[in-house]
């Protein structure tokens, strides 16, 4: 089996044929899009149909494969492809929240253990991992990813990529990675789902197209496009992008489909005027999937015969799709992956909750936390308190939420011999304020109330976009009468972004990030409430102190005048002040590291030196601490206005309890590189500074200066 036997294969098929592989139906399992048609045995038995999605299942994959395999003229296997994002059976913690991790070795992990799972539910291919840099929590789908920061997002697509995709497409446990949505999604106006983007070409190289390009250098199988349009072009009909920049420049040689019934939505952008243009405009740019709309089947025929699609781009198409079912093993052996062990689910359980209870993020503790023994009576208020389902975020198809554990449920399980008794108040988004009064009793008879509260699963996600991204329903109300008993109060988010929630932060006596964990959940939160572990998650996005300030990311560009409080003319506003809620990279720990003694190994260096960095992390705890350390450089002066602060590197310090330790990093030359005026990587002489710190606040970092002399 090798490329000459798919030429081969090739030449035998028929136009019909050939649009039948070109096409992805959905089947069934799940909708993930407006319904359309579905796969049917008779259009796949009439080879209408190249690939399914939303199916897993031993039995159901199967069934669809033998008819392929089978009953078709030329036998050619389906594949069948799962939005598998964050675990399959056993539910992960979602992307943002393994994002607050920084580890590249545990996000590989993750996808390895989801990638078993599924392949033995018979699914070849993922659609992740999910790659939009993200600066607006307003977008719902900032819960599916990495973040604010590209190179977060490419050491994270390098990651998942590995995991899911193996050393080997074909082993019966590899799943073909879909790197998506190219690109841009996370820039939709104001933060509204599926709405244009639109930015300059610089923003785009240096943000945007960089978590891209690391999966496909880490070998990616596909890559899906974005429903948007960026600079008035659908990224689904983007020639620039799909074929001069990732099919010309990063050499991606293997499949590019297109989102759910994005072809045909080419007619709402205003590009195509009838199916048969927008088939042609796809085809055009190099999508050689349809996924569910139906239009390359059904117009692509009509295309040709107007002038509007040619040929060879569909045997180009046809080819790619064919020679990723090869790699994927499935013409050698179309049920290879229903014939694998059943997955390890007791291992990926066991990971889970290591994630979960790593992903938590301590935003706030005035020392409440850990719980002391003196806290006997514990309430456990707030609508997120009992809420299995909402465990399980907002992009989970097979993962049934029963494997999630409650907050109650991890509570009383780790704290059986204290009194704990709990009050929903409210519902998550009902105005429904009836309950508020019991609550509230039920803490001032308490030594501390644990205040639940958060979004439900699908207020983020897909279509899930928030204008005003607070909590939503009466929980702010609920919340006033929980601080106003005077009993201290720890307030738990569960959510797929960051909220905007000043006063928690200002009056409850700890905040922490929650997110949606998955099936460790109430375990892993009980966990870090009790000091069992201690939180180490840091923020992988900025979170803002109010939607007014949206975006609000570290990486900004300088501004004219930069914010000078003492100074009217400066960049600042009347009515906010600029600095986020919490920064990126934020988060405590119940110990505490301090840093000091910056210092580099050479003031000045030379394209292809490496530059050596190093400071002094001292634990001032008695307890073990586990802290992340941050590397950032500015370039004073470049030829493009550079961003007031670059994450450059990342350490994750474990120190023993008063460890002193030294902390070393080593930068490439080219690390400090910037984009010239043609968007090539140039390092420039001049000035740096390298900074240091546990998050991007610049008001803390140590700094030293460093110079570039050729
Ligand atoms: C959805 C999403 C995409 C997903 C696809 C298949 O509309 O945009 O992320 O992979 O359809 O479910």
């Amino acid at each position: 089996m090798d490329l000459n036997w798919i030429e081969k294969l090739l030449a035998r098929m028929t136009l019909e044929e050939k649009l039948g592989q070109m096409t992805m139906s959905p089947a069934g399992a799940a909708a993930t899009g407006p319904i359309r048609g579905e796969a049917t045995t008779e259009s796949v038995r009439a080879g209408k149909v190249g690939s399914l999605l939303n199916l897993w299942g031993r039995e159901a994959t199967d069934r669809f494969q033998k008819l392929a395999v089978e009953e078709t003229r030329l036998g050619i296997p389906l594949f069948f492809g799962v939005d598998v994002l964050h675990g399959h059976r056993t539910v992960f913690p979602i992307p943002l929240a393994e994002a607050s991790v920084f580890d590249p070795d545990l996000w590989e992990r993750t996808a390895r253990a989801a990638a078993r799972e599924a392949a033995a539910d018979g699914v070849d291919l993922t659609f992740a991992p999910m790659l939009d840099t993200t600066r607006d929590p307003r977008w719902g789908r900032m819960a599916e990813g990495f973040g604010e920061d590209p190179l977060v997002g490419a050491r994270f697509a390098a990651a998942k990529v590995r995991g899911f995709q193996g050393g080997d497409l074909a082993s019966p446990g590899a799943l073909a990675a879909t790197a998506k949505h190219f690109c841009c999604g996370g820039a939709a106006l104001a933060g509204r789902e599926y709405a244009a983007a639109d930015m300059s070409e610089r923003t785009l190289h240096e943000t945007y197209l960089p978590p891209f390009r690391a999966a496909v250098e880490a070998g990616c199988a596909a890559i899906m496009s974005a429903f948007n349009s960026l600079g008035g072009v659908p990224m689904t009909a983007h020639v620039p992008l799909l074929r001069s920049y990732l099919r010309g420049k990063l050499g991606f040689d293997g499949v590019i489909m297109s989102d759910y019934a994005a072809i045909e939505e080419l007619i709402d952008h205003g590009v195509a005027a009838d199916r048969a243009e927008a088939a042609g405009l796809a085809l055009k740019a190099g999508v050689d999937i349809d996924m569910v709309s139906g239009v390359y089947l059904a117009a692509l025929p009509e295309a040709l015969s107007r002038g509007l699609a040619e040929l060879k781009d569909i045997d180009a198409a046809v080819r790619r799709i064919l020679t990723l079912k090869m790699k994927l093993g499935l013409f050698d052996d179309p049920y290879r992956r229903t014939k694998g062990a059943r997955s390890a689910s007791r291992a990926a359980k066991k990971l889970a909750l290591d994630v979960a209870r790593r992903a938590i993020t301590l935003l706030a503790n005035d020392g409440i936390l850990p719980l002391g023994e003196n806290i006997r009576r514990i309430a456990v208020v707030g609508p997120l308190a009992e809420a299995r389902e909402e465990m399980v975020g907002p992009w989970t198809l097979a993962g049934d939420p029963r494997q999630c554990a409650t907050i109650l449920d991890g509570l009383r399980a780790a704290l059986p011999e204290r009194e704990i008794h709990c009050q929903l108040g409210v519902t998550i988004a009902g105005d429904d304020e009836s309950g508020i009064a019991a609550a509230r009793a039920l803490c001032q008879n308490a030594d501390a109330a644990i205040l639940c509260l958060g979004e439900a699963a699908n207020m983020s996600g897909e279509a899930a976009s928030r204008a005003r991204p607070e909590l939503p329903g009466r929980q702010r109300q609920l919340a006033e009468a929980v601080l106003s008993s005077g009993r201290p109060v720890v307030a738990l988010l569960s959510s797929g972004r960051p909220l905007i929630v000043p006063f928690l932060a200002e009056r409850a006596r700890a905040l922490v990030a929650t997110w949606f964990l998955g099936a460790g959940a109430g375990e892993a939160i009980a966990e870090v409430l009790t000091g069992r572990f201690d939180p180490t998650g840091r923020l992988p996005v900025t979170w803002p102190l109010d939607v007014g300030q949206i975006p609000v990311f570290f990486a900004e560009r300088p501004a004219a005048r930069p914010a000078n409080p003492t100074d009217p003319f400066t960049s600042k506003y009347i009515d906010l002040p600029n600095e986020p809620l919490f920064p990126f990279g934020h988060g405590l720990s119940y110990a505490q590291v301090k840093l000091d003694n910056l210092r580099l190994a050479h003031a000045e260096f030379r394209r292809g030196d490496r530059i050596r960095v190093a400071i002094d992390a001292q634990n001032l705890s008695d307890r073990p601490a586990f802290e992340t350390i941050f590397l950032f450089s500015r370039d004073c002066v470049a030829t493009a206005a550079p961003p007031v602060l670059e994450l450059k590197n990342w350490a994750k310090v474990k120190l023993a309890a008063r460890q002193k330790r030294t902390v070393r990093f080593a930068l490439a030359a080219e690390d400090l590189s910037c984009l010239d005026a043609d968007l090539r990587p140039m390092l420039e002489p001049g000035d740096f500074d390298i900074f240091v710190g546990l998050n991007a606040d610049r008001r803390f970092l140590l700094s030293a200066p460093l110079r570039c002399l050729d």
